[in-house]
């Protein structure tokens, strides 16, 4: 099952009764080099139905979608403690960023979003 809202795409898997097992979300990011980008928002399994296969098929139905869209890359993070996450997107291919390239993610949270949005109009 596929949902598209405004740039905020999310695939569901649904078990033979209806239940929902598992989702992606996902949406369109753009980098300056490579061109279309794929940020996976995140990617979720019910404990009951992990180690079956389904995040991996959820996880390549978005890269599915992300070549058909001509993306040059997916981002995503984990946190450090994931070990179990983190080996499950190792054994697609997926590399460690903050380690290879030193590349950091930044966060303004909304209170200093509003401060910085405040110095757009200021006068320079
Ligand atoms: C990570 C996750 C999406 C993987 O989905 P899945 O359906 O279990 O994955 P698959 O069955 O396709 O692949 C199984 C592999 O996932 C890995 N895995 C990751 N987290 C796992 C978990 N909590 N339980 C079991 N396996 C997990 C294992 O390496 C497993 O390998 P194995 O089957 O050889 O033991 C799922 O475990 C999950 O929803 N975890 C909690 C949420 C989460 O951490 N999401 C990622 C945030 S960045």
């Amino acid at each position: 099952m596929f949902h598209e809202r405004e740039n905020i795409n999310r695939i569901n898997k649904l078990s033979s009764s209806g239940k929902l097992i598992g989702y992606a979300l996902f949406y369109n990011t753009y980098s300056t080099w490579g061109g279309c980008s794929v940020y996976l928002e995140d990617l979720y399994v019910t404990p009951e139905w992990r180690s079956k296969g389904v995040g991996t098929k959820l996880w390549a139905t978005v890269a599915k979608v992300a070549v058909e869209r001509n993306c040059c890359r997916m981002d995503w993070a984990v946190m450090e403690w994931n070990k179990l996450a983190i080996n499950f997107y190792q054994k697609h291919g997926a590399y460690n960023v903050t380690i290879a390239d030193n590349f950091h993610m930044f966060r303004l949270t909304k209170e200093n979003l509003e401060q910085l949005a405040l110095l757009s109009n200021s006068s320079i």
